[in-house]
């Protein structure tokens, strides 16, 4: 102990003159906050690292329709510290224990005139990054807060490379990304992602986001970023009375690709689980009646192409009980698919069938064959009409022995129904103050029948599964269903470039799985992938439920694809990004939750590339069968062969390694496992 107060004496001799009080260090003390108000007092922070700039100063603030600016004219009134080093357990996940450490400051700021309005500011400084949040106390010159705009800044000290996704344009999330000079972003949705020339990678986001506007960053000049809040059609984007306060601004910083990927910043920086018991949830895979909509091959619809009739249901019931799927999606079983639902919703029932779809009959075939159907409430982005029948739409399905269900907000951004309050309907966004709240009603009433949600159109993900587990995974990115119908479709650096922008909000239902490689017809060419890329999208792509998308007849085509999929684990107790480049490639190993086998996954973008496993991770002295699903001769993910593949055996140990070749588009999937298992 006197040992380190002695460090910790010659460090604060040496300690830059120009380090006031209101300065924090990460615990490993490379990144240092400053927070403080400036000579006219606007609040404002800048963050270094190992000395050097990373953000410039940053101004803090907020506009109000109801009320004057605090941008300006205050003063540091209080301030208080804490220290935090914890570690806590994810009922499931990426990994099962999460380091929560950090050094902490609450500084308050206090206006400096006859009605002086306070706001603190919460600062969370980690060895892999920042988080701060604004809160607004109970006080007496200040009630509610209706705001116009927030103004945090985020004024990176230098250019670099950025990926993004553009934000306020009409498709929500769902777009492939941009790579440019981080001066060239106009507006974009968070995470975004940069690089800087000495290496060092940084993504913008936020975590609980609860009872707020998402927030997305426009750049307003060279590098210099500010807080763009979702619009909302009141006028002012955020109403909430004090005390509350915003979702945490969050920063990982990272020496190099891995650190970023594998930073746990957001699920810290969120609430510990607040449900308790949650193991009447299993991470699980699923088939489901999807693909084949998807396709156009059938339809939501009724009518003679109608997809979600008994016997179709009774058939993938068959398959997901012969190949051991947990579940089985059946989308288009309830009235309302007929007519235009897209961004109207107005006929969804979601307690009754389409005559040629018997519910009670399939949950009971399904529960027979120990498999479980997986609900669907698609809204078209209605939820005053979701919102009214919700209670009894999970109590149905509670009561059918569903206990998950993927939901559905297709509409345009700025197109979801909402109620005004006086009786009729107003739209508002994806993205907003109230989907923020809509959401997270949703997932309590879920919680309330033991059901999991999956939405699809979702808001984005913000580590709120820590708080609430059952919101097990969504959508909210570019998913495989545009392999079926978009041109482009999804192209071979999108998944590499998700995995350090989209992954790093959390769980993704991606829907992978799609074996034949086709979309439909006039959709040419074939998905850009080989099918042993298809396999490498379970263990790159987290998600505690996941998908074999492609038709039953199409997987039973690729029996040694199947097999993987059967095999690879939908739960993890570690993860590693073993190596990689954003938007190039990625290499991730994750271990079993439930056993001691290692799973590695590796992608590639449109380059061929050979990468050589370093099996350091593996336990010392224990020998392990590598079974590797991988390219065979010819295969191209952009050619004609997209089907070539081996699965092959080598016995390895820690300290071996394993080299693997990609060809174009394409991926590898390892299974490591005790010899002799
Ligand atoms: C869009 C979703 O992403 C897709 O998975 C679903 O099939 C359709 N909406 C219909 O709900
Ligand atoms: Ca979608």
């Amino acid at each position: 102990m006197r040992l380190i107060g002695l460090f910790a004496a010659i460090a604060a001799l040496f300690a830059p003159l120009s380090v006031a009080a209101e300065t924090v260090r990460s615990p490993d003390g490379r990144i240092t906050v400053t927070l403080d108000a400036d000579g006219e007092g606007v609040p404002f922070y800048s963050v270094e690292r190992d000395g050097k700039p990373l953000i410039a100063k940053s101004n803090l603030g907020f506009n109000f329709t109801n009320d004057d600016p605090m941008r300006r004219n205050f003063e540091v009134a209080a301030q208080k510290t804490a220290s935090v080093d914890t570690t806590w357990e994810q009922p499931w996940g990426e990994r099962r224990f999460v380091t929560d450490k950090h050094n902490e400051l609450a500084l308050t700021f206090a206006e400096k005139d006859d009605t002086p309005r306070q706001i603190t500011v919460r600062l969370r400084v980690f060895d892999d990054g920042i988080g701060f949040r604004y809160e607004f106390p109970e006080q007496d010159h200040f009630s509610t807060a209706r705001i116009a705009e927030e103004l945090t800044e985020f004024n990176i000290a230098q250019d670099g490379t950025a990926w993004w996704i553009q934000a306020g344009d009409w498709n929500r999330y769902e777009y492939l990304y941009t790579e440019t000079p981080v001066s060239s972003v106009s507006t974009a949705h968070t995470p975004i992602t940069f690089r800087f020339e000495d290496g060092i990678h940084m993504s913008l986001h936020e975590a609980a986001l609860v009872d707020y506007s998402g927030m997305w960053l426009r750049r307003m000049q060279g590098t210099n970023f500010r807080a763009q809040l979702a619009p909302s059609p009141r006028g002012p984007k955020v109403v909430r009375n004090a005390p509350f306060h915003t979702p945490w601004r969050s920063i990982r910083i990272s020496d190099g690709p891995a650190g970023l990927y594998e930073s746990d910043l957001e699920l810290n920086l969120n609430e510990p689980n607040k449900l308790g018991d949650v193991s009447w949830f299993t991470p699980h895979k699923y088939i489901g009646i999807w693909w084949e909509m998807h396709l156009d091959e059938s339809s939501w619809a009724s009518g003679e192409k109608h997809g979600a009739t008994t016997e179709n249901a009774i058939k993938h019931i068959d398959f997901a009980a012969e190949h051991g799927f947990r579940g089985v999606l059946i989308e288009g079983w309830n009235l309302g698919w007929d007519g235009a639902w897209f961004g109207n919703g107005r006929e969804f029932s979601f307690t009754e069938a389409y005559p040629d779809f018997d519910i009670e009959k399939v949950a009971a075939y399904a529960k027979s064959k120990g498999v479980r159907i997986i609900g669907h409430h698609e809204t078209g982005g209605n939820i005053d009409v979701y919102e009214r029948q919700l209670e009894d739409a999970m109590a149905f399905y509670e009561r059918l022995g569903i206990d998950a269900v993927k939901s559905g907000y297709v509409a345009d951004a700025g197109g979801i129904i909402a109620p005004d309050g006086k009786g009729g309907e107003t739209f508002v966004w994806h993205d907003g103050q109230e989907m923020a709240r809509h959401h997270l009603k949703v997932v309590k009433e879920a919680a309330a029948h033991k059901i999991a949600m999956n939405p699809h159109e979702p808001i984005k993900a913000t580590g709120l599964r820590r708080t609430y587990p059952n919101w097990v995974s969504r959508e909210g990115a570019r998913g495989a269903e545009y392999d079926a119908w978009a041109v482009p479709k999804n192209q071979p650096d999108h998944v590499p470039t998700m995995i350090w922008t989209r992954m790093l909000s959390g769980p993704m239902d991606y829907t992978s799985g799609v074996f034949s490689l086709k979309g439909r017809g006039a959709t040419e060419p074939d998905i850009p992938s080989t099918l042993a890329r298809q396999l490498a999208f379970y263990v790159v792509i987290y998600s505690p439920i996941q998908m074999v998308a492609d038709l039953p007849e199409n997987l039973v085509k690729y029996p040694r694809a199947l097999d993987f999929t059967k095999r690879v684990p939908a739960d993890w107790s570690e993860t590693k990004l073993l190596q990689g480049a954003v938007g190039e490639y990625a290499v991730i190993a994750r271990q079993d939750r439930e056993s001691d086998a290692w799973y590695v996954g590796g992608v590639t973008d449109e380059n061929a590339r050979e990468v050589t496993i370093d099996l350091d991770f593996l336990y010392d002295d224990t020998e392990y069968v590598a079974r590797m699903w991988i390219d065979g001769e010819g295969a191209d993910g952009l050619g004609k062969d997209r089907h070539a593949m081996d699965v092959v055996e080598r016995t390895v140990r820690k300290g071996d390694s394993l080299t693997v070749e990609m060809a174009r588009a394409s991926g590898f999937a390892i299974e490591l496992v005790f010899s002799g298992e």
